[in-house]
């Protein structure tokens, strides 16, 4: 099975559409999509029919933005920025899109065998998986085999390896990573729609579940457009220059 793993597309469907025309060619059985679809960007709208449209089966659970803007929750962690962005997105979409947001389930999700996605830490959705003692107790309290992580919108690579973790930041010119059978992974593709890397382009993630390996993914998108639609909008400016620094 090959999947296409997508995460943190925060509004950016300029990104979003860049990444499934570089994909289209590929071999892919199925679509998984960590969360926070919405939030930040200015089109929440063309992202949420984007990915409910998808042709391939499509597993998606929801993010700390979409919750926020399906107010589930009341954001009391966001910045006044996160927060001016949030309350934009949650009256830009329409009923039926904010619907669909609200439904989204919660991580962690099993999607195969020893396969499994969540937003944040599959202990916590809301947890920014950073360090190496934090992948320690996920591996010790959820010790799937391979978990795909958001939220940090960092690409990394945790090993577990018994009672120690290596972590390692993924680059685009990785190419392919063996993962081997008797570890524990816990994996971020980074961010489709605002990388915070210093790395601007759009990150995604192949996860080949025969090969047991995963292969992160950079691809340059239409970045000017997407900071046109976040002025035109009258979003926090901040939030267009932020794309162009990846931070
Ligand atoms: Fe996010």
């Amino acid at each position: 099975m090959r999947y296409l793993i997508l995460t943190d597309i925060h509004g950016n469907s300029q990104a979003l559409e860049a990444v499934l025309r570089v994909t289209a060619d590929e071999p892919l059985d199925q679509i998984l999509v960590l969360g926070d679809l919405v939030g930040y960007g200015a089109g929440p709208n063309e992202v949420v029919e984007i990915v409910r449209d998808l042709a391939l089966p499509t597993r998606v659970i929801r993010g700390n933005h979409d919750k926020v803007v399906a107010e589930l929750e009341d954001g009391a962690g966001f910045n006044q920025i996160a927060l001016t962005a949030v309350e934009w997105t949650t009256a830009a979409l329409t009923g039926d899109n904010l619907e669909y947001v609200r439904e989204l389930p919660l991580g962690p999700l099993e999607v195969g065998p020893g396969v499994a996605i969540c937003h944040g830490s599959p202990l916590d959705e809301d947890e920014y998986l950073l360090s190496t003692d934090q992948a320690q107790r996920v591996f010790e309290t959820a010790p799937v085999a391979v978990t795909f992580f958001g939220h940090t919108h960092i690409p990394t690579l945790f090993t577990g390896n018994g009672g120690s973790v290596d972590v390692r930041i993924l680059d685009a010119d990785d190419g392919e990573i063996e993962l081997a059978a008797d570890r524990l992974y816990l994996v971020n593709p980074g961010s489709v729609g605002q990388p915070r890397d210093r790395d601007p382009r759009a990150a995604y993630m192949i996860f080949d579940s025969e090969s047991h390996s995963v292969t992160p993914h950079r691809i340059e998108y239409p970045l000017e457009q997407a900071q046109q639609s976040i002025l035109d909008a009258g979003l926090p400016p901040v939030l267009a220059q932020r794309l162009a620094v990846g931070i």
